[in-house]
């Protein structure tokens, strides 16, 4: 591991002068500029959990989400319904160290909106307070457009969530995805009050192409889709699953890398090396200043 502490912000430049002659310069993202893209080319969108992850997703992402999946991919739990506010926080301020350009947005955990507008402003303020995101998301629809209005009155952009609500697993059974063409209206509905109530962007999660398609179509903020098709504004995926490095795979994911694989083979030769005394060899030794 390298013993830098903090993320070179240049590393990915290797000549600044070139770079400037063949690729546009990216502006760093805001909520007007992310609302403002709903149409035009797709916005790409990733979650990061650490610094180093965040600088590497920074390099293309137009949105970094730190979601509360991370309870999951990260924390080992079943589900997202143990997450604190201070994991948030925690990985919300390790986020920000890596991340430059993205517009970083930080979930609600469950237990944290869901009482009263007040309680959400409250815990809205601290994600931001301390750690420094330009926005929080939270999963709700019809139900939570007041909420999403008390907080865009006083100045905290929403990111808003619809169809499969994970935080909702218990009351639906599971991780279920919305295909049911009943169903359908219900979700439009969601997406059309929360962005009434304010929603910069919406999350769309779980759901039938079709269903998808109707909702970009009806409402005016990007449709950001995971497992809901090409039928949206943009993409989001959370990053352990999409490169390798988480075991369970929804229909939806598609690995990009199989990062699990590479880690393992990396534990493998070490372990080996360190049995056969091979490893540490000269090249990973201190000389003697007088040598
Ligand atoms: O927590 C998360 O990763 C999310 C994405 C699924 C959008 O909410």
């Amino acid at each position: 591991m390298s013993t830098t502490s903090t993320i070179s912000k240049k590393s990915a430049v290797a000549d600044p002068e070139q770079v400037s002659e063949t690729m546009p310069k990216r502006k760093k993202m805001t909520v007007p500029a992310f609302t403002a893209a709903k149409g035009g080319k797709p916005l790409v969108c990733l979650t990061a959990y650490t610094a180093h992850v965040a600088h590497i997703v920074d390099e293309q992402a137009d949105m970094i989400l730190v979601g509360d999946s991370l309870g999951m991919v990260i924390h080992g739990m079943p589900n997202t319904l143990g997450v604190t506010m201070e994991h948030m926080i925690m990985h919300g301020q390790a986020v920000m160290r890596g991340a430059e350009k993205a517009l970083v947005v930080v979930d609600m955990p469950f237990g944290s909106f869901e009482e009263s507008p007040e309680v959400a402003f409250r815990n809205a303020a601290r994600l931001i307070k301390e750690t420094g995101c330009t926005a929080v998301k939270l999963e709700g629809g019809r139900e939570m457009a007041p909420t999403i209005r008390h907080l865009t009155n006083r100045g905290i952009p929403v990111m808003a969530h619809v169809g499969l609500m994970p935080q909702q697993m218990n009351t639906a059974g599971g991780f279920k995805a919305v295909r049911e063409k009943d169903q359908f209206d219900e979700v439009v509905k969601d997406a059309q009050a929360v962005e009434e109530a304010g929603a910069f962007s919406v999350v769309v999660e779980g759901v039938a192409v079709r269903l998808a398609n109707k909702i970009t179509k009806s409402v005016g903020i990007p449709t950001i889709g995971i497992g809901a098709s090409v039928e949206c504004d943009g993409q989001i995926l959370v990053f352990e699953d999409m490169i390798g490095l988480f075991p369970r795979v929804p229909t939806f994911v598609k690995r990009y890398g199989n990062m699990e694989e590479m880690m393992r083979d990396a534990v493998e030769r070490y372990s080996s090396e360190v049995r056969a005394r091979k490893f540490p060899s000269d090249d990973y030794t201190y000389k003697m200043k007088t040598d």
